[in-house]
């Protein structure tokens, strides 16, 4: 939870403080992150918080987060995607190779080179869309990228996102993606990245399984040398975000699954920033798995794995929001841990 408003917070006043008043020490710019990220969160009802959690979606329902105007906060957009140039986004944008080009260049300088391109449209539309109060999916500063998934199975659709075969190209490739979006100023972040799609992901796509409740089975020699070293390098490399993915890991789907969300990701790896699930893949958890049989269970198996927003899709979050409103309210303020 802190972690993700210390980021969601850290985004949010490099783009309005420059413009809001400082009637908190959450305004501030003199105190130290902590303190004001800390106060912001001491500040929230149980509602906005669940509503920053469940509002990562980019389309009708799912997004964006809502406004605090009581506090000087804007929406935020959780959802983009700049693996190939900001192309998703509305408006004309400059395209670059798809991953799999790209990498097989063995190029990290052309990687860094582009993500820096990249993020300077991200950011500069950013600024344009929200000086016209448009929020919709993509208009965000919160790359779903760089994917870093391991190029395993030919059939999947989407191995030209990837940097191929190799964990250790996949990785330098994609470390030098991640400081060429987020920038080295030891403030502000251009745009930051996103690691994903963690773990043991890369098909299949619907053949001959559904990629949404497969549950691959791997062994851990095969997880800690094929599935894992790229996204350690990815993190390394300073990334604010890892996604979550829609598969299973030994049986326990990644967005509730402990072991790779907290003993590894936080404990092993030390990560400090936010893990977002991939679309739909809480409701997933639910609707697709069976996994637990209601949405507050639901909601508190996947927040207690560690996982810290939801990219929700329009459709079901009602119920899914309500997940999180019950949950939250049987916590006490104290333990904020929704
Ligand atoms: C901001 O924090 C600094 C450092 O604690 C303090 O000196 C200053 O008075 C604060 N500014 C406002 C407007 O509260
Ligand atoms: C995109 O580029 C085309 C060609 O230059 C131009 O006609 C169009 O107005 C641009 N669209 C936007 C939204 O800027
Ligand atoms: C994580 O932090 C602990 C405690 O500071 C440290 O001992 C450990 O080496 C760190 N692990 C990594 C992978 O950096
Ligand atoms: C979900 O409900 C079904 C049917 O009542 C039951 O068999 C199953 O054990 C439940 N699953 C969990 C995780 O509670």
């Amino acid at each position: 939870m802190m972690t993700v408003l210390y980021f969601s917070v850290v985004l949010l006043f490099s783009t309005v403080l420059a413009i809001i008043r400082v009637d908190y020490p959450f305004q501030n710019s003199s105190l130290p992150w902590d303190e004001r990220v800390n106060d912001l969160v001491s500040r929230l009802t149980l509602e906005e918080i669940q509503l920053q959690l469940s509002k990562g979606g980019g389309w009708e329902g799912g997004g964006p987060a809502p406004a605090i105007p009581r506090l000087g906060i804007g929406p935020y957009q959780w959802w983009s995607n700049c693996g190939r140039g900001d192309v998703a986004a509305p408006g004309n944008a400059t395209a670059f190779p798809q991953t799999i080009g790209l990498a097989a260049s063995f190029s990290p300088d052309l990687s860094y080179r582009i993500a820096v391109a990249t993020a300077n449209e991200v950011r500069a539309k950013h600024n344009y869309f929200i000086s016209h109060d448009i929020y919709s999916g993509r208009t965000g500063l919160s790359c779903f990228s760089p994917d870093v998934d391991v190029l395993r199975d030919p059939r999947w659709g989407r191995n030209q996102e990837t940097h191929g075969e190799d964990p250790y190209m996949s990785g330098v490739q994609s470390q030098a993606y991640v400081r060429g979006l987020q920038g080295d100023h030891p403030r502000y972040v251009r745009v930051s990245a996103g690691c994903k799609h963690y773990a043991v992901y890369a098909g299949p796509e619907n053949y001959p399984m559904s990629r949404f409740d497969f549950d691959p089975q791997v062994s851990m020699r095969d997880l800690r040398m094929t599935f894992l070293p790229q996204f350690k390098m990815c993190i390394d490399a300073g990334s604010y975000s890892v996604m979550s993915s829609y598969n299973a890991f030994n049986g326990t789907p990644v967005c509730a699954n402990k072991f790779l969300l907290t003993e590894v990701l936080r404990n092993e790896w030390n990560f400090t920033g936010y893990v977002l699930a991939d679309a739909g893949a809480i409701e997933n958890v639910i609707n697709t798995y069976h996994y637990l049989n209601n949405s507050v269970d639901t909601v508190a198996a996947c927040v207690n794995a560690g996982c810290n927003i939801e990219v929700s899709l329009g459709a079901k979050v009602p119920v899914h929001v309500s997940g999180y409103v019950q949950m939250c309210s049987s916590v006490t303020n104290k333990q904020r841990q929704c």
